[in-house]
């Protein structure tokens, strides 16, 4: 063999093996943003089950009618937002073939939101939405739209120390053809020179995961960015540091929209 063609062969040799890594980078990446979600949602469904657990041994212990009531009432309420996760995390598993279709991001904001309300009031984060009622529906995923938002409101989380405020945001955008979702934190602000890396894998400030076991991988936004790319989308941050964070991402209107538009 010449070493003109044993070169050659080493160079497919290597695409091949870097295509490899690649495929295994990825993979990695959507279980990280899979297991984000699952993990808030299994945390959750747990948080439940001992408000339902302790609510019912209070009723058995106090004979009163008054205690009685708000314990059943407690057990109801408790019981209603474990349907409401279950029925977020069914929604994915039922949308099992990751399929680009017209998706309301309304319901799969709402969805999200609710698998944090507990975790963001714990960390004394309010929530505002500010969703334009005229916002198309897009083109998407509306499983791994779901997993971006949770992971960016989970970043957003983690970047507020001592409380504040996140704002997820849908309007349709400025340029025709797009809608977009904002998430804006009030948190600690990136410095400009981390900028540029925030999208890379494993690039990440957090020393490892917080005490909710969330983060610190460095695949979040690497995951996040893969998504909306696979979508023709965009994504992009601007952030101020002292002021916060904004992470905006560009999704194309559903083509049915365009038409009924
Ligand atoms: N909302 C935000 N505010 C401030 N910094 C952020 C925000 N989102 C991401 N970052 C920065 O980008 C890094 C990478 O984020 P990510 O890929 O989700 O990894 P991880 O959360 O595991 O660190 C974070 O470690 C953090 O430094
Ligand atoms: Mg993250």
């Amino acid at each position: 063999m010449s070493s003109n063609t044993q070169a050659s062969n080493q160079t497919a040799d290597l695409q091949l093996q870097v295509q490899h890594l690649k495929n295994e980078m990825r993979n990695l990446q959507s279980m990280a943003a899979l297991g984000e979600l699952t993990g808030t949602a299994t945390h959750e469904f747990n948080n439940v089950l001992m408000t339902v657990i302790n609510y019912a041994k209070l009723g058995i212990r106090n004979r009163d009618d008054a205690s009685r009531d708000k314990a059943l009432n407690k057990i109801l309420e408790a019981s209603e937002r474990a349907a409401k996760i279950t029925n977020t995390i069914l929604a994915q598993a039922k949308n099992r073939s990751e399929s680009f279709e017209p998706t309301n991001l309304v319901e799969i904001i709402e969805s999200s939101l609710i698998l944090l309300e507990r975790e963001m009031r714990n960390y004394r984060i309010a929530i505002e939405t500010e969703i334009d009622p005229s916002t198309p529906m897009v083109t998407a995923s509306g499983n791994q739209i779901g997993r971006v938002l949770l992971n960016l409101l989970i970043n957003a989380r983690q970047a507020i120390t001592e409380g504040g405020t996140i704002l997820v945001r849908l309007a349709p955008s400025q340029e025709s053809g797009w809608v977009e979702l904002t998430v804006r934190d009030s948190g600690s602000g990136i410095p400009k020179e981390s900028l540029p890396r925030i999208f890379e894998s494993f690039y990440s400030t957090k020393s490892g995961p917080d005490e909710s076991g969330k983060g610190g991988t460095g695949l979040g936004l690497a995951a996040c960015k893969d998504i909306v790319d696979a979508h023709q989308g965009r994504i992009r941050v601007e952030s101020t540091v002292g002021v916060g964070t904004a992470f905006i991402i560009r999704l194309p209107i559903a083509s049915q929209a365009k038409s009924a538009a």
